[in-house]
């Protein structure tokens, strides 16, 4: 059994800690917010992760967690760094907390192998390479293992990986963090360090752009009088195409696809390479995050005291993340056109969400009274409510979907004027699409 310290305990540091606990090692993770460590402690997850809790429980005594850097690296073979990599002002990775934890390893560490799971831009290994040999730590290993996992699904992410990434200088050190992967029926593949770090961002790169390709595709649908949804299905069976992330929608948002295609972009510039593809994926998503505002508005006209009702903050349904969440964005837009915002979510705590935006306790209680209703995440709970009761509460039934989530024929037989993203059988789908209002975006 191996010692494994993480450094972070969010949503990929401990979920990769209690997967690895799974596996059979001992675990130790360290985080710098006392709350958070009290909260695991005590038994109780900081965030929502479906299978975390249990996970973390059937594994608790192989998982320890201390705001203790020197009972962290005790005795630990791999010293896991797992802390956050916000976006700065500039849109480069803020390598702050990354920093910090190299700047607090004491000096006398032995031989652990330091292992990056952190999102970080290209050529950090080399860097962080470099300052262990400048501190005399030259026998302190460094390999990259990027994390893979979503929200919401991470622990199966984990557990059941397609591949395990790892970068290294030597291959010794490749070999050792392959080896803590033995119990996943995954292939490892080794590489390079900057390759490995490159991996992650291509990968979610890629996987932005499938999105912003179909969300275009979807535009394209309402001018022309086609259904996106039934294009994908005809696109996705191409097996060299495949279905996933080819649903079309407001956008990505969350912690990590605008962050890490934004890290890209720069990691290019800087570097002298214009990316244009990635730009237009970003500028896409920017955009299209906003197109519900417009559907409303040729509804409503003036949004000037009218009611509408967000539903779904999260990123994304099964987690409570509202990082870069695109109902921030729509939340913003309808307030500064002049509208009242009632916001509803199933699992995120939205106190601190936005000043000015009302909270409901209820799906129910959100539409009651309200001018329009945006589908804003695609919460399952959504598809159950007694939609056909809840149109007379409403003070207009208009419904914008923008997950395609609800059936169109229900809700338009329930009395609903209904319009998804890129759905042809819209009543107003085939308006003719005039230039966006919100074409001052900052860019
Ligand atoms: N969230 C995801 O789904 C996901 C998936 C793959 C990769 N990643 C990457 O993993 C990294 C972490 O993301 P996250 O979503 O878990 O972030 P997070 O903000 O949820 O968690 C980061 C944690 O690190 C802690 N921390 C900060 N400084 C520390 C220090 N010096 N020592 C110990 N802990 C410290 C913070 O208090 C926080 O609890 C990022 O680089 C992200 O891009 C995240």
């Amino acid at each position: 059994m191996v010692r494994i310290a993480f450094f972070g305990a969010g949503y990929a540091g401990l979920v990769s800690g209690a997967c690895f606990a799974e596996l059979g090692h001992d675990v130790v993770i360290r985080d710098v917010v006392p709350e958070r460590i009290d909260a695991l402690r005590a038994g109780k997850v900081p965030f929502y992760e479906p299978g975390l809790d249990e996970l973390i429980a059937k594994n608790a005594e192989r998982l320890t967690f201390t705001l203790s850097m020197e009972e962290a690296v005790a005795g630990s073979d791999f010293l896991f760094v797992a802390v956050g990599t916000p976006p700065t002002a500039s849109g480069d990775a803020n390598m702050s907390a990354v920093w910090s934890v190299i700047e607090d390893l004491p000096q006398d560490l032995g031989a652990p192998i330091l292992v990056m799971k952190s999102t970080v831009p290209v050529g950090t290994g080399e860097k962080i390479r470099a300052e262990l040999d400048r501190r005399g730590l030259s026998d302190v290993g460094y390999a990259s293992c990027p994390e893979f996992l979503a929200e919401g699904t991470a622990v199966r992410d984990f557990m059941e990986s397609d591949r395990v990434v790892v970068g290294a200088f030597e291959p010794a050190q490749g070999e050792a963090v392959a080896a803590l992967h033995d119990g996943l029926d995954a292939p490892v593949v080794q590489m390079d360090v900057p390759s490995a770090e490159m991996v992650k961002l291509a990968a979610n790169a890629y996987l932005a752009t499938r999105i912003s390709f179909i969300n275009e595709i979807a535009n394209v649908c309402e001018l022309v009088g086609a259904d996106v949804e039934e294009v994908a299905r005809g696109m996705g069976l191409d097996r060299r195409i495949g279905s996933r992330y080819l649903r079309a929608g407001i956008g990505f948002g969350g912690s990590c696809f605008p962050k890490d295609v934004s890290f890209l972009k720069l990691l290019a510039g800087n570097s002298g390479y214009n990316f244009h593809l990635v730009s237009s994926v970003i500028e896409v998503n920017e955009l299209q995050i906003r197109r519900p505002v417009a559907k409303v508005q040729r509804h409503l006209g003036s949004l000037r005291g009218k009611r509408v009702a967000l539903l779904g903050l999260a990123f994304k349904p099964d987690t409570d993340d509202v990082r870069e969440a695109p109902s921030r964005v729509l939340a913003a837009r309808f307030l500064a056109e002049g509208a009242q915002v009632v916001v509803w979510d199933p699992v995120v705590d939205a106190h601190e969400f936005l000043h000015g935006v009302e909270l409901a306790k209820s799906a129910e209680a959100a539409l009651a009274g309200a001018d329009a209703a945006v589908i804003v995440t695609e919460w399952p709970v959504l598809r159950e409510l007694p939609w056909a009761d809840l149109r007379e509460t409403m003070r207009n039934p208009l419904v914008i979907d923008g997950r395609n989530h609800l059936d169109p024929d229900t809700m338009r037989a329930a009395g609903y004027a209904y319009e998804g993203m890129g759905r042809a059988t819209s009543a107003f789908a085939a308006l003719a699409e005039t230039e966006e209002p919100s074409s001052n975006l900052s860019r």
